[in-house]
């Protein structure tokens, strides 16, 4: 199974069983990662499920949509690897994905 790293606001790190098929979030949120919101489930209308992506992968993740953009800009703690891990579809290409959850609004 490819990996996911994911790394919660105190700094821990958890290497996480990858799915392709699911969201970055799904996984997170599957593997019992409660500081990972995701309150809209996925629908792209919450910005809980924010996190900062490995700049490694920034080609290599489902582009951002302009509704994913629209919400972002509404959080203080964005940046230029600022992504929303319900728009990002997990698939094998992404194997060793690292990505930070963001610090809460
Ligand atoms: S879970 Fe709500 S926007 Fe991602």
């Amino acid at each position: 199974m490819p990996k996911l790293v994911v790394v919660t606001r105190d700094g821990s790190e958890q290497t996480l069983e990858g799915q392709s098929g699911l969201s970055v979030m799904e996984i997170i949120r599957d593997a019992g990662v409660d500081e990972l919101l995701a309150l809209c489930g996925g629908c792209c209308s919450c910005a809980t499920c924010h996190i900062h992506v490995d700049p490694e992968f920034a080609n290599k993740v489902t582009p951002m949509g302009e509704d994913e953009n629209d919400l972002l800009e509404s959080s203080d703690h964005r940046d230029e690897r600022s992504r929303l891990s319900c728009q990002i579809q997990f698939n094998d290409a992404l194997a060793g994905l690292r990505v930070v959850i963001a610090q809460e609004d």
